[in-house]
């Protein structure tokens, strides 16, 4: 009986409800991880959203926890050099650091615009210069020995038509000591949109799943 003299089955009150979230935070592997999904391309119902958002959506089945940043709602400013200093802009990417340097993996998704990726992901990837050795030996110990997911679609029908993009983004996570570079790409996204492959949104939903 509770305090005010009813059994809380009578209340409302649940305690299995309130014991849930914990029980499902634990995976198989018995790890729990901050993965944090970045998209790149401006679209929200778009190809590029729809296959990292399925990767997250794995990451979430594994009982692991989600944070994602549109990088369309933030600004990231450029680095800008000064008295033979790299200077970081004052920008939105200071609010990213808690997420990036508590990372367990990171999803990061782009369309290919004109060859490589797009403008906002391009330009993310060179802020993160201020956790490059080469910037500051402080800085690089506090990004995360993490495993990286590239999200890649393309308008191209070859299923390797921009492996050099993913070999760019194995050589920067290297740089940055990352674990893994685990790539998926939807090719031939005008025809062939991500929404209408299942088994490539099930692909991404077990690397999700088996991060
Ligand atoms: C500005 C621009 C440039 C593009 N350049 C390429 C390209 O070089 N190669 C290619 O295969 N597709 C290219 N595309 C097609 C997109 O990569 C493709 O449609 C992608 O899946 C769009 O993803 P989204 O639906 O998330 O926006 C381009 C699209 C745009 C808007």
């Amino acid at each position: 009986m509770s305090s005010s003299g009813r059994c809380w089955k009578h209340t409302g009150f649940n305690p299995t409800l309130f014991l849930l979230p914990t029980v499902i935070r634990f995976n198989f592997k018995g790890i729990t991880l901050k993965v944090v999904g970045i998209i790149g391309g401006p679209k929200l119902d778009g190809n590029t959203y729809k296959l990292v958002r399925a990767v997250l959506d794995g990451a979430l089945d594994a009982g692991h926890t989600v944070v994602t940043w549109k990088l369309r709602d933030i600004y990231i400013g450029h680095l800008g050099y000064f008295a033979d200093e790299l200077i970081p802009p004052i920008d939105d990417f200071e609010k990213m650091k808690a997420d990036l340097e508590s990372m367990g993996a990171l999803v990061i998704g782009s369309p290919v615009w004109y060859g490589h990726v797009d403008t906002r992901t391009f330009n993310f990837i060179n802020r993160t210069y201020v956790y490059n050795k080469h910037y500051s030996e402080e800085n690089a110990k506090k990004w995360p020995k993490a495993k990286a997911v590239n999200v890649l679609t393309y308008g191209r029908e070859e299923e390797d038509a921009y492996d050099n993009i993913l070999d760019w983004y194995k050589m920067v996570w290297d740089n940055y000591g990352m674990t893994e570079s685990i790539n998926i790409v939807a090719a031939g996204t005008g025809d062939n949109p991500v929404e209408d492959r299942p088994e490539l949104i099930e692909r991404a939903k077990e690397i999700g799943r088996s991060l």
